[in-house]
């Protein structure tokens, strides 16, 4: 199956695509992950992404939309993926469709209604490993021992695209620039709604039923 997570920052979407690659072993695609990972080793890439990202601005169309088109030629997308994070604008959709031809096209694109409250409430609480990049919540998610990743052990932090000011910014890109996403793949015919604000596991067992139901694997 071939998926697209749209939602606003905070909607979940990273959360719920890496139970959902582990469930039906499909691929992992986040522009926000390749781009960080970029900024991280300061690849030429990283180094041109990271003022973008710091201001909470979405990093120019041509690039973006290159690396994910080169990753999709990856034999292991062979079976299907999960692209989280990315389109996120009405070009990039485009430019998305065009490169995959009419044959090959996505299957579905989920759209996760989420409130601003919830997702201020879960970007300011969210702790990220920092060495297997694991998301934690202070609250919602905790880690077992404070401040410290459960899987490798190694120290949590918090995204400095997670500040006040800057998630309010990220809130204002996703409004003007990506949710008309949501228009664009209902006119596909392709797009699915469910509620961002859902827990964790109410959230995937919803996402695995619509998957069920369109019989996509
Ligand atoms: P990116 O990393 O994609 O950030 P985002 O879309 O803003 O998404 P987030 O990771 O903030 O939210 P999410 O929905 O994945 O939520 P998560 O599961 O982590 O992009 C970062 C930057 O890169 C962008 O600002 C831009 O500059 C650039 N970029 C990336 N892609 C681009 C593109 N295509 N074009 C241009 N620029 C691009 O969860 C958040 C928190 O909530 C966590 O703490 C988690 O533990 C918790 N949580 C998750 N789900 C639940 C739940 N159901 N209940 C309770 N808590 C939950």
């Amino acid at each position: 199956m071939k998926i697209v997570l749209l939602g606003p920052p905070g909607a979940g979407k990273g959360t719920q695509s890496v139970v959902l690659s582990r469930e039906y072993r499909l691929p992992h695609i986040s522009t926000g992950d390749i781009l960080r990972e970029s900024v991280k080793k300061s690849l030429p890439l990283g180094l041109k992404a990271k003022s973008y990202m710091d201001k909470g601005e979405l990093v120019p169309d041509e690039i973006v939309t290159g690396i994910v088109i080169e990753r999709l030629k990856n034999p292991d997308t062979k079976k299907g993926y999960i692209l989280d994070g990315f389109p996120r604008t009405v070009k990039q959709a485009v430019d998305l469709d065009e490169a995959l031809g009419k044959t090959s096209g996505l299957d579905m694109a989920v759209y996760f209604d989420t409130s601003e409250k919830v997702a201020i409430e879960r970007l300011s609480g969210r702790r990220v490993c920092k060495a297997c990049g694991f998301n934690y919540h202070v609250k919602n998610i905790p880690p077992k021992k404070a401040d410290t990743c459960d899987k490798c052990g190694n120290p949590l932090f918090q995204r400095p695209d997670d500040k006040e000011a800057t998630v309010i910014n990220r809130l204002k890109v996703y409004a003007d620039q990506t949710k008309p996403l949501i228009e664009y793949y209902k006119k596909s015919g392709i797009l699915k709604e469910v509620s961002g604000d859902l827990g964790v596991d109410e959230l995937f067992k919803v996402l695995s039923k619509i998957f069920r139901d369109a019989n996509l694997k």
